[in-house]
């Protein structure tokens, strides 16, 4: 089975390191011990609708559910009859009793500015900006667009939407501007919230000229609001274009909560496929709120005096499930940190967790590989004894990135939990829970409480311990994704028609003799940058688009560093030769079109594509040529590279 992930296999097999969780985490976990967890795992399997209704009731109902789950297979419905809002679980909730003077957000901008915002402060915020979006037109249904640096107002703003039930679509603040454009003509959205400016390595990052570029293409947007955080000189347009601060503090700090039905939509965010423009991911109200809080609980092991740092920005799932939904509705102390981790120096992050003594912190392999490089004495300048549970997410994690976390950052106490998920499972669902389970270096362990994972071959059939095969869930979870937006019949074909019965995750792997599941990596045409997700269609697409293109083809190579690099094939139009300024030409055109996260790496120029009769081009012989691999000889100078696929022609 192809992997393009590059994980060796039998260097996988071959680890067998194992970590029981220590005593005193035992102690005072939220799941203590393996029994307990077992009849967790056990209540769930009997009863899964019992048990997923009981997590529920976690949650503030405005009117209760009358039924858990309505499955037309492939679509789920959760708990229905249910009036919910995710806003006011988020932070209403909390201002009841003693969380509400507790911090929610602790901010740290890159040039060392902060805010602290308490629960109260924070609705009170909230409430504003949701009257400010009535005021610019906004309603119930509507689509928000938001284009933002990783500033309080980012997650205000999505609270704001929820509080009134409109649909936000938050674009991450690296994506181009066409990316942008893209998205909001998707989704159709009415408003589009950025700033002036982020800080990115102690320089602007100018997402208002971005927002100004798109919607030169994008009728649908009829007001922007726009917050003030570098302070550039920007253009505002006028009759479309309101600053944040003038319309948001004169605002009522009241704005009743909408009583939305449970299947209301909350967010679309979109994700890359194999083929053709980007998903929008579709996540509804109360099957997703369910889901990320209780996972909060089994594998964060939230605490009420806890201090939560998850790194990822807003502008991904991680951002909206574990820095803002699941955390703030689990009444958390959540720090946010806008910038690079290495501004003004490699230790930022480091410093960050001595400074507000963090004690949960959740980052992607493609950092911790970084930190291994920079080097340990970064590290060691800072007191890190607050930190009890370290947490990675994006990609496979490599044994020895994951021995170094344990022993460098962790001390060789702290718990790892290695969290397997994606946009469309909205929260985790492959994980340690870590109270319980021992952890095994480079592997997510065990499928949650409920979730149905399995591995399984082409024909849906189980495979034996050890062996590799495709990672499917079986049964509906409350997270999983209601639909793709505005496009059902996507929805099914990208999901359900794989794997006959199942949710096709996309993903390869393995399970040993224990359980424990290793993820392999993508087994389709999807390049997995730095724990993001790349279509290599929209890659090529950008190619393809600059006048000098004739064809091109994406593919994955392992990098040390990002997980993959995007290596690029391309033929040129009428037999030109292609030369070094070209392919800077081209690697700038890319990162116009998509974002600095899709520049390829490499750019190799080739007569024609290898592909096979039927006119596929053979990606598994491109990876092959991509990474180097000796057995195809020296192809760095076979200028046509059809030749190669004639000798290999039937093996696609
Ligand atoms: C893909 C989903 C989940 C938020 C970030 C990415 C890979 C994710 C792990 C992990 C191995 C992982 C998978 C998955 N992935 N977490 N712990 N171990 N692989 O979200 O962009 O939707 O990407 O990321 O390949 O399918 P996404």
């Amino acid at each position: 089975m192809a992997s393009d992930a590059g994980i060796d296999i039998e260097s996988l097999l071959s680890e067998a390191r194992s970590f029981a969780p220590p005593d005193d985490f035992v102690a005072h976990a939220n799941v203590h011990g393996r029994a307990e967890y077992d009849a967790l795992c056990k209540r769930a399997a009997d009863d899964p609708e019992a048990f997923w209704g009981e997590c529920a009731r976690n949650l503030d109902w405005f009117a209760p559910f009358s039924k858990v789950l309505d499955w037309q297979f492939p679509f789920a419905k959760w708990f229905i009859g249910g009036k919910i809002n995710a806003a006011y679980n988020c932070l209403d909730r909390h201002l009841k009793g003693p969380r509400r003077n507790k911090a929610a957000i602790i901010w740290e901008g890159e040039p060392g500015d902060s805010r602290v915002l308490t629960y109260q402060m924070l609705a009170d915020e909230v409430a504003r900006a949701a009257n400010a979006l009535k005021e610019l037109g906004v309603k119930d249904g509507d689509r928000v667009a938001i284009y933002m640096p990783l500033v309080p107002e980012a997650a205000i703003a999505m609270l704001a939407c929820a509080r009134i039930g409109a649909i936000h679509s938050v674009v991450f603040g690296g994506f181009s501007a066409e990316a942008l454009a893209d998205r909001i003509i998707d989704a159709e959205a009415k408003v589009c919230i950025t700033a002036d400016g982020g800080w990115r390595r102690g320089a602007h990052v100018d997402l208002k000229a971005n927002v100004d570029e798109a919607l030169a293409k994008c009728p649908s947007v009829e007001k922007t609001l726009v917050v003030r955080r570098v302070g550039s000189d920007i253009k505002m347009k006028s009759g479309r274009d309101v600053w944040w601060h003038e319309i948001v503090p004169r605002q009522s700090a009241q704005c009743a909560a909408a009583e939305l039905d449970s299947t209301h939509p909350l967010y679309t965010l979109y994700t890359s496929g194999t083929t053709g423009k980007p998903k929008g991911v579709l996540h509804t109200i109360g099957g997703y709120l369910t889901h990320t809080l209780m996972t909060m609980k089994w594998v964060f092991d939230l605490k009420d005096d806890d201090i939560y740092w998850c790194t990822a920005d807003i502008g991904w799932v991680t951002g909206h499930s574990y820095t803002v939904y699941g955390p703030l509705a689990a009444g958390a102390t959540v720090l946010m940190y806008e910038g690079a981790p290495n501004h003004p120096e490699n230790d930022r992050f480091w410093r960050l967790i001595e400074k507000y003594r963090v004690s949960i912190f959740y980052t992607a392999p493609t950092a911790i590989r970084t930190f291994i490089k920079w080097g340990d004495s970064w590290v060691k300048k800072h007191d890190l004894s607050s930190l009890r549970l370290l947490g990675s997410v994006g990609e496979p994690i490599n044994p020895e990135a994951w021995m170094w976390y344990r022993k460098t950052i962790g001390a060789d106490r702290c718990p790892i939990v290695d969290t397997w998920w994606q946009t469309e499972t909205g929260g985790i669902m492959i994980s340690p829970v870590p109270g319980a389970i021992p952890t095994k270096p480079g592997s997510a362990t065990r499928p949650l409480p409920g979730v149905a994972a399995e591995v399984v071959t082409r024909e849906g059939k189980p495979v034996e311990a050890g062996q590799g095969g495709m990672l499917v869930v079986r049964r509906p979870w409350p997270g999983m994704l209601s639909t793709i937006f505005r496009d059902p019949d996507r929805y099914k074909s990208s999901y359900f028609s794989q794997i006959e019965g199942c949710y096709f995750t996309g993903d390869g792997a393995r399970r040993d003799a224990d359980g424990y599941f290793w993820i392999m990596g993508r087994v389709d045409d999807v390049i997995n940058v730095s724990g993001h997700r790349l279509g290599t269609m929209e890659i090529e697409s950008a190619l393809v688009s600059h006048a000098t293109v004739a064809e091109a083809a994406c593919v994955g190579r392992p990098d040390e560093m990002k997980g993959q690099a995007v290596v690029a094939f391309v033929t040129l139009e009428g037999g030109r030769h292609g030369d070094d300024k070209l392919k800077e030409e081209l690697r700038k055109h890319v990162v116009k079109e998509i974002g600095a996260l899709a520049r390829p790496e490499e750019i190799r120029f080739t007569e024609a594509l290898p592909k096979t009769r039927s006119g596929k081009i053979m990606r598994r012989l491109l990876r092959q040529i991509a990474s180097g691999d000796e057995t195809l000889g020296d192809t760095s100078t076979l200028e046509d590279l059809s030749v190669l696929a004639r000798l290999r022609d039937d093996e696609e």
